[in-house]
């Protein structure tokens, strides 16, 4: 994996495939490399073990110019960061190039058939095999088309190809099979385009479509043609795209993440927009598919992401079991879809995910799909194969998120989560008037309470300068709050780089105690509720063993200020709410240590924002 993009048309490719890389860096990559068409009638490829720069400047060097072209950013899962590793890979006459997302399984078993047949592969990868597989079937008289969905056909394991060949002037291909990413292909009135994200292609058109798995576009100056698996030719809806290339713009931040922070008062208030009655205390969630007879037979919910979006899957999880009374669990998707879980027709699997493109959750939700489970996405990227996969999406509005970490688009899927146990509890008539009316209306404190709690970033930020020296991180919580501690630990252990291990507090006495002394601080999560006096307790225990605590806790709380070593302040709020307060806190301050750790916020080492490989 990682970002893809190809452009054909009249303009010059190269610059327009560099501005793509460039904004597909988010994504997280080690490698960069372009293959042109040049006007001489050749096939270049200039490529790096490196960033995007030094791409754009191996450019510059040279006096390459064309008018078709593909790109790729590597990150490495077969063999080791170097330029031969990187994409795009070529054939053996140098004529094909191909750029790939996914993973060959069976490529030991065709690199070994392609040698014995005479083919020189160069590299460690599982990609390169692809090229030559394609390259024997065009030999053999095939269109380029024909040989990439062949040699799709040879392959195990699910992914997305774009490829280009000299002798086919001005054509590229690209073809998805499973899900291991997307490709949109974007409708330009003077050429067109691919790319693996729809940012790549924002700043040319919004007029895009989206492959299906077993699907080919095959696009050229003037032509976009659509074919399914067997060869043969389709229609695909071109759909209008209502995001603008300038959000992905910094402004006057310094990191998307830091921007992505401050946005989440004014995006948690477009979550709720249209959707929420403040007045009658209702909710209008046209977008949930199920008729109330469907969503009064469920007799459980499984909710599935990885990373930050599990966590958001677990608090809500704690949300429709609470509210709709149905009993609700949170799987991690990549164990589940291995597992042979319980499901059936009145089983609701919810699918979060950021992206709609993370393949273990995409492999879930097949699953899912494979026992007659109804299936909603809670998502922020419309037309990403969750939304094409699910019964129904409930989109989360956070607005594109740049940073590899997620911030908004938790608070936002935790919000629709609970916008939705609440749509649930109203048709299963498991709340009561009073109860629905007073939870539709906590919603109303959240821009404002996130707002406040931004305000006050400085005293987060010297909290974080003083952790830089630490190791060892603890976050505890009970209730909503543990999935919120599982997400404070991983932001700074994915951009801080400390380890950090959230922890449900209860379990402290059954082997964690061991851990505490004043090398390892811990951050609790200790807001007013039913459960403060147990985190009371908890923080006592860690302070009678030379633990320092950092206490997030509701305003106005007189008792835990008096045993900690310092507090971040929540305003007042249901359970819930805290939870969601709480992470605004968490992630400044992995935010301000990875700054202060001169790490780079927005692009952790090792990762990338969209895993479409398992
Ligand atoms: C962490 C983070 C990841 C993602 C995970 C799932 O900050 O962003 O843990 O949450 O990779 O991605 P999506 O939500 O796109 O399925």
């Amino acid at each position: 994996m990682c970002g893809i993009v190809a452009y054909t048309g009249s303009a010059d490719a190269t610059p327009i495939l560099l501005k793509g890389l460039k904004s597909l860096e988010y994504r997280g990559y080690d490698s960069a490399g372009v293959a042109i068409q040049t006007a001489l009638g050749t096939m270049e490829v200039l490529k790096t073990a490196g960033r995007v720069e030094e791409l754009d400047a191996l450019v510059a060097e040279s006096d390459i110019t064309g008018h078709t072209g593909i790109g790729h950013t590597r990150w490495a899962t077969h063999g080791v960061v170097n330029r031969q590793n990187s994409h795009p890979h070529v054939s053996c006459d140098g004529e094909v190039a191909l750029v790939h997302n996914g993973i060959v399984e069976n490529y030991l078993e065709l690199r070994t058939e392609l040698a014995a047949d005479g083919h020189t592969l160069l590299s460690d990868t599982d990609t390169e095999a692809i090229v030559h597989l394609i390259e024997m079937n065009m030999r053999a008289g095939q269109s380029l088309e024909d040989a990439l969905l062949r040699a799709a056909g040879r392959l195990k394991g699910a992914g997305t190809f774009v490829v280009s060949a000299r002798n086919e002037p001005g054509k590229i291909v690209g073809m998805r099979t499973g899900n291991a990413g997307g490709i949109v292909v974007g409708h330009i009135d003077d050429g067109n385009m691919m790319a693996s994200d729809l940012l790549a292609v924002l700043p040319y058109t919004n007029k895009v479509v989206y492959l299906d798995s077993g699907e080919q576009a095959i696009i050229t100056n003037a032509s976009v043609i659509y074919r399914n698996g067997d060869g043969d030719v389709i229609d695909k809806e071109i759909i209008i795209s209502d995001r603008s290339a300038e959000s992905a713009e910094l402004g006057a931040f310094p990191h998307f993440m830091l921007k992505e922070i401050h946005e989440q008062a004014e995006r948690v208030a477009s979550a709720m927009r249209g959707r929420v009655d403040f007045e009658t205390g209702s909710l209008n969630l046209p977008e949930i598919p199920f008729t109330d007879e469907q969503i009064r037979n469920f007799d459980q919910v499984v909710l599935v992401g990885m990373g930050t979006s599990l966590h958001s899957a677990m608090m809500g999880a704690t949300l429709i079991e609470s509210f709709a009374r149905i009993p609700a669990k949170a799987e991690n998707a990549s164990e589940f879809r291995y597992k042979n879980p319980v499901l059936n027709e009145n089983t609701l699997v919810i699918s979060v995910t950021q992206s709609g493109e993370t393949a273990d959750t995409l492999a879930a939700m097949e699953g899912a799909a494979a026992q007659n489970a109804k299936q909603l996405a809670v998502v922020e990227i419309d037309g990403s194969q969750a939304t094409r996969m699910a019964d129904g999406s409930l989109l989360v509005r956070a607005g594109l998120e740049v940073a590899v970490a997620s911030t908004k688009t938790m608070t936002n899927t935790v919000v629709c989560l609970y916008m939705l146990a609440i749509h649930l509890a109203s048709i299963r008539g498991t709340m009561s008037q009073e109860a629905r009316k007073a939870a539709v209306s906590d919603l109303a404190s959240l821009p404002g309470g996130i707002g406040s709690l931004i305000s006050q970033e400085q005293t987060y930020k010297a909290i974080a300068e003083r952790l830089v020296t630490r190791h060892h991180l603890l976050y505890l919580g009970r209730g909503f709050m543990f999935p919120a501690a599982m997400e404070g630990a991983l932001k700074m252990k994915e951009i801080a780089y400390i380890h950090a291990e959230g922890y449900a507090a209860g379990e402290m006495k059954h082997g964690v105690n061991a851990l505490i002394s004043e090398d390892m601080p811990t951050i609790a999560l200790a807001p007013a509720g039913p459960l403060h006096e147990k985190m009371v307790s908890n923080l006592n225990e860690v302070k009678a063993r030379g633990g320092q605590v950092i206490a997030i806790v509701t305003e106005g709380d007189e008792i835990v200020p008096s045993i900690v070593d310092e507090v971040i302040e929540l305003p007042a709020a249901s359970e819930a709410l805290s939870a969601i307060f709480s992470l605004v806190p968490m992630q400044l301050l992995a935010y301000y240590t990875a700054v202060a750790l001169k790490q780079d916020p927005d692009k952790p080492r090792n990762l990338a924002k969209t895993v479409t490989v398992e």
